[in-house]
């Protein structure tokens, strides 16, 4: 049977989680590659001429959009239904408080210092945007170890359920691979493709690309770990067999060998100091008493040239604002129930959205991973649950404690939280057998039950067939003053740059459309 693309992208997501989802979307050509801005965004000071705006939603895309428009003279007014900045941008630590729509509330109990980025946890360093507002804003950024070749791969099809290391599935398969080849063209299997001038050169790069002996033969490689380190007077290296091509087959390691590999998941990867709430805080003090927190927007109405939004203030008190241009940076999802009076084509188009349900899973832990299996940082990956993966802290190391996520993938939201730990802890024991019980004060972050959001990003089903054709185009061009933002009006879905590029955007717009008119 062929599958479509939605139903191959739906099943790659459910089986192995959002990581090897969004790499079939990269492999479909569905999420076109970023491209960078060529010049920083710049206003020319003074052109927001004291024009009023409103912002909805102190996220990224709001923050930035206020942040740039204050900056060239306009007077901003932002909206935040929370008490804090930063929407999805959300930094978990002791005594914060997780409530869900169905009134389960869980409370952050972790030690002194310890926190969890429930939203994004990592900024590449290929966003500039993102990395330039963090230069300015002084949030000091330290590396995240995205990947190590320590981290394990696991399926209990294969070696027993015992896991494997990074790097010794990568090398073992790059071995095998480059003996295949190096043999076919050898044997002249190749003529075709390979010249006789390249021949040689090919079967040269490929001993040097697989680690094969001058026969041509992968026999293992140091580069895959050894059982024993070479050490002081007779303490000789000794060398793993290597893992044979059959069982690498059987294990379908491939999108958690090959994770590192995407574009945005690569090294170097940063992350501010203390939480990627340092991100939002920041601008947040920046703009000061512009910032309206706790005021969720009630009312979004179109006034003849400007909007007026009707919203309650911290004391509950109805309130509206009169602006010449708004900046919606809600969540689709979140917009469409928020009594309106966007065009029917915006309003249709956001009708039948989804959204995806990621969720994460947190724990503080003492850090055994470290000492018994050399890992600082990065990623391991279960190929047959209960979790897809676990992901190690990179702040920190050699301390004591630390917080691990062991879980962060899509999954239906209607798991009870018991059950979610539950299936994390299982998780955790298949990769460090023994150590699960160590784990204390977990979080569970389920996206589609967190008030304000309902959902992390625009679902993969959706983005993968008629959200760029249909949806989308109906957000990049305003609905009379209505302009909006978020990383779904960007090619950079579930990513912050892709929301700070798309509130730079719809500032661009404004100024355009202040040039062309007089009211
Ligand atoms: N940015 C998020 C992450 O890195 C979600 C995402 C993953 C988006 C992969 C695109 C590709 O986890």
């Amino acid at each position: 049977m062929r599958l479509t693309r939605r139903q191959l992208i739906t099943a790659v997501a459910r089986a192995s989680g959002y990581g090897a989802a969004f790499a079939t979307m990269h492999a479909l050509g569905l999420v076109a590659a970023p491209v960078a801005r060529s010049e920083p965004f710049e206003l020319s000071p003074g052109i927001g001429k004291s024009t009023k705006v409103v912002i909805l939603g102190a996220g990224i895309a709001g923050l930035v959009a206020a942040y740039e428009m204050r900056r060239a003279g306009f007077d901003c007014t932002v909206l935040e239904a929370r008490d804090r900045p930063g929407g999805r941008n959300w930094t978990i630590r002791r005594g914060t408080k997780v409530e869900f729509t169905d009134g389960a509330i869980q409370s952050c109990d972790f030690g002194d210092g310890l926190y969890f980025n429930a939203g994004p946890a990592r900024l590449p360093a290929i966003y500039r945007t993102m990395i330039g507002y963090c230069r300015e804003l002084g949030v000091p950024l330290e590396v995240e170890v995205n990947t190590t070749r320590s981290a394990l791969l696991q399926n209990d099809r294969v070696f027993d359920g015992k896991p494997v290391q990074l790097r010794e599935a990568i090398n073992d398969t790059r071995g095998h691979v480059s003996e295949l080849l190096a043999k076919s063209i050898q044997q002249g299997a190749l003529d075709q493709e390979v010249g006789p001038d390249d021949k040689e050169r090919m079967l040269v790069f490929l001993r040097e690309y697989g680690n094969l002996d001058l026969g041509l033969n992968y026999r293992g490689s140091e580069r895959s770990g050894a059982l024993q380190l070479p050490g002081a007077a007779d303490v000789m290296e000794k060398l793993r067999d290597p893992l044979p091509m059959h069982a690498l087959l059987d294990a379908d390691f491939w999108s958690g060998m090959l994770f590192e590999e995407e574009l945005d998941q690569q090294a170097t990867m940063f992350q501010p100091v203390g939480g990627m709430d340092r991100i939002p805080y920041a601008f947040a003090k920046n703009l000061g008493d512009i910032v309206k927190f706790n005021s969720p927007v009630k009312e979004i109405r179109k006034t003849p040239n400007g909007v007026r939004i009707a919203y309650s203030d911290s004391q509950g008190a109805p309130q509206s604002v009169e602006a010449a241009y708004c900046i919606c940076c809600l969540p689709l999802v979140i917009l469409r129930k928020i009594p309106n009076d966007l065009s029917p084509r915006v309003a249709s188009a956001i009708q039948n959205l989804a959204y995806e349900a990621a969720y994460k899973v947190a724990w503080e832990s003492p850090r055994f991973w470290e000492q018994e299996n050399d890992i600082y940082g990065g990623i391991s990956w279960l190929s047959n649950g209960p979790i897809n993966l676990m992901w190690y802290p990179s702040a920190n190391p050699c301390s004591e404690r630390g917080v691990v996520i062991a879980g962060y993938a899509f999954q239906d939201p209607n798991s009870s939280i018991q059950a979610a730990f539950a299936r994390s802890r299982a998780g955790v024991e298949k990769l460090h057998p023994g150590r699960s019980g160590e784990l204390t004060s977990p979080i569970y972050v389920s996206w589609a039950k967190i008030p304000h959001n309902l959902g992390a990003w625009v679902s993969i089903a959706d983005l993968s067939t008629t959200y760029y054709s249909s949806v989308y185009p109906e957000l990049i061009v305003p609905d009379d003053r209505i302009y909006f933002a978020g990383d779904h009006c960007s090619r950079l879905v579930g990513w912050q740059e892709g929301a700070a590029l798309s509130a730079q955007n719809a500032i661009d717009m404004i100024v355009d459309h202040m040039k062309h008119t007089s009211a």
